[in-house]
């Protein structure tokens, strides 16, 4: 970016907290006070919310920046906190976990079954040699077991590295490779859109073309049929028979907790690490904070898939080290009809739910008359992350789902940051639909300029993050230097520059003339039109502001005049017409639109009506890929898209005017 981003998008909607919740919240205005008066003593106080074996002698060294030490010499084991202790404290018949298979079987999983369930896990895997220190692959679907084994290696402090159950052999194989892993835990296969997968074959493959996988672990799920090698052990033989008894051994605050792979747009996957005592302080106090979770009353789900870091942190490590009881699902939102999510609601009686824009989107493109043929009056309190939300997918949440009384808690964070850092707090922040509003308490980020100088209320720029917190990622896995070159060499110290070490984050955004917060994308989705920066977020939400559109991305396509030109894929709402003319009218009337809401500055050059739109397999909309359509090219790697024929359903569906 040449200059700060155009700050286009004007959005005055504000939405205070439900005056009940607001009385009763867990968190109230003070605590940015706290904070901001003793940041290091703010986060000691939120690390007590866990029990040590052992405390701390300093909350945070950062003398060797930047790589943080949060708690140096406190001890802890992170599955007695998840799940002992408050069986220790008489909640061992809370329910942990109500799962709900996708065919429409379910179990019931208390705390006590999770302590025994976990304490056999760890006693097979220390029977298959694995200790302290070793790495462990976890490919699995979204049953008990995924939660059940991660935990397992938490307790007896071997690594997990989690791979998302709908990667490739490849993608298997160069994760298991990076980390050397010993062990990989998977399942003969889960069930998806209807049907069973097969995941076993993956794993096979996989490790036949790796050298350090001992042991394969396999959960029979469905039943079907599987090759068996040497290596393989069935979970139910080994797991299930193994001594329900485990003492859990406390770690240094330090210790490897986890590796979780971020897939590059090209380069090779970097292995984020996390580590013990900072990692569970601030999943904790976030999960208890943003969703103003109680524990004892609150039915919690988060409707992520375990193999990204918001499964890791607000499935497993948050909600369980809080003693709460939620619901995982296994399967697709539209198996076996449209109101599944709702239906799920309805009967488990959720009342905290958190879910990301793109599934927001695609709830609005099937209509509000779905989730209306439910009861969804237990819900109180509404999570979305993974993309910048747009205003109106928001209101849409917030109306349809929320029934106009819950808090939207729009959360902004990354794989790297281990939990969230940049939100509204439910029962303090009268939201803006759109807006990640603030920093947390304890947390502080910045807007900056190319120069690194902060922008003033009302620009644009970097999103930056000033100071080490304690979910931080500790390193990218057997790579320091490019850990370094990737977050800390853009700004700063780490730059050259004078002062503190400043994280880059990656995103744009922009502060308000409030001094909120708005993401804006990655930087490299910014588009430069005539000398404007614009984001693609911003002409996005624009286009999702109209009656007709559904969903729509935005890529800035290379244009002899302009520099670089917006071309806009739109997908219309289910109930719009376009038979008459191909679309023409609607074409015409959404520039007009966007010229109207954003400025002629954000006109698109071009719309394309089109069926679908590239998503990767965590939702996240492919951008590259329409760049390569709007620009005529052959299309680039396809591998991690969802599903790969929607590439040919755009370019055959597709009408464009200009
Ligand atoms: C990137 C991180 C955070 C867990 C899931 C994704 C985007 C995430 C938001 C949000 C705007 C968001 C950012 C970020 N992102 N949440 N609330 N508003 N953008 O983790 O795969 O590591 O992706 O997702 O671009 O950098 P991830």
């Amino acid at each position: 970016m040449s200059e700060t981003l155009a700050n286009l998008l004007n959005e005055t909607r504000e939405f205070p907290p439900p005056d009940g919740l607001a009385a009763d919240a867990n968190v109230k205005a003070d605590a940015y006070r706290e904070a901001d008066a003793d940041r290091l003593g703010f986060w000691a106080e939120q690390a007590r919310r866990l029990d040590w074996a052992r405390d701390w002698d300093q909350v945070l060294d950062w003398s060797n920046p930047p790589f943080a030490k949060w708690f140096v010499g406190g001890q802890l084991n992170v599955a007695y906190n998840c799940v002992d202790r408050h069986v220790a404290a008489g909640l061992g018949d809370r329910v942990a976990i109500h799962w709900e298979g996708e065919p429409g079987d379910s179990r019931t999983i208390t705390y006590a079954d999770l302590l025994k369930l976990t304490s056999q896990a760890a006693n097979a895997l220390t029977d298959l040699g694995v200790v302290a220190g070793d790495r462990v692959a976890i490919y699995l679907p979204m049953i008990p077991e995924a939660a059940v084994a991660m935990l397992a290696c938490a307790r007896i402090g071997a690594t997990h590295s989690v791979v998302f159950g709908g990667f490739s052999a490849d993608a298997l194989s160069s994760r298991i490779a990076d980390a050397s892993a010993k062990v990989v835990i998977t399942a003969d296969g889960g069930y998806r859109r209807g049907k069973p997968t097969d995941l076993k074959s993956t794993v096979d493959e996989a490790v036949s073309r790796t050298d350090s996988v001992e042991h394969v672990l396999v959960v029979r799920r469905t039943g079907g049929e599987v090759a068996w090698t040497d290596k393989d052990h069935w979970w139910h033989e080994t797991v299930e028979t193994a001594a329900t008894e485990h003492t859990a051994q406390p770690f240094d605050a330090e210790h490897p907790l986890f590796i979780l792979y971020t897939s590059g747009t090209t380069a090779k996957p970097k292995g984020i690490l996390h580590t013990t005592g900072g990692y569970l302080t601030q999943t904790s106090y976030t999960t208890w904070a943003t969703f103003d979770l109680k524990p004892e009353t609150d039915v919690y789900w988060c409707t992520a898939d375990i193999g990204w870091v918001t499964g890791h942190s607000y499935i497993v490590y948050g909600p369980l080290s809080n003693g709460a009881t939620q619901v995982m699902y296994e399967g697709t939102p539209d198996t076996p009809h449209k109101g599944r999510f709702w239906d799920i609601v309805d009967k488990y009686r959720v009342s905290i739910l958190y879910t990301a824009p793109t599934l927001i989107r695609t709830m609005m493109k099937w209509g509000e008359d779905i989730p209306a043929k439910y009861d969804l009056s237990s819900l109180r309190v509404l999570g979305s992350v993974g993309e910048p939300i747009n205003p109106e997918a928001w209101m849409w949440y917030r109306q349809f789902v929320g029934r106009g009384n819950c808090p939207v808690v729009d959360t902004w964070w990354q794989t790297e940051t281990g939990a969230t850092m940049i939100c509204p707090l439910p029962g303090v922040t009268a939201a803006k639909p759109g807006s990640a509003m603030s920093p947390l308490p304890g947390i502080s980020a910045d807007v900056v300029d190319d120069q690194g100088e902060p922008v003033p209320n009302g620009g644009g720029g970097f999103l930056v993050l000033r100071e080490p917190w304690p979910s931080m990622l500790r390193t990218i896995w057997g790579d320091d230097q490019r850990f370094i070159d990737t977050y800390w060499s853009r700004f700063g110290a780490g730059a050259g520059g004078s002062g503190d070490w400043v994280y880059f984050a990656g995103d744009g955004a922009k502060k308000d003339n409030d001094g909120h917060l708005w993401l804006l994308g990655r930087v490299d989705d910014v588009m430069l039109v005539s000398g404007h920066n614009i984001s693609t977020t911003e002409v996005e939400s624009a286009l999702v502001s109209h009656p007709s559109v559904a969903e729509a991305a935005v890529v800035g396509a290379t244009d002899p005049t302009t520099g670089q030109a917006i071309v806009a894929f739109t997908i219309p709402r289910g109930s719009v017409d376009t038979s008459a003319d191909g679309g023409e009218a609607l074409i015409a009337e959404l520039r007009d639109h966007v010229a109207k809401t954003l400025g002629p500055i954000a006109k698109p050059r071009q719309i394309m009506l089109v069926p679908e739109l590239p998503k990767t397999r965590s939702g996240k909309i492919m951008r590259r890929l329409l760049r390569d359509v709007a620009e005529n090219r052959s299309l680039g790697d396809v591998t991690t898209l969802q599903d790969s024929s929607v590439m040919d359903l755009i370019s055959s569906g597709m009408r464009s005017g200009k």
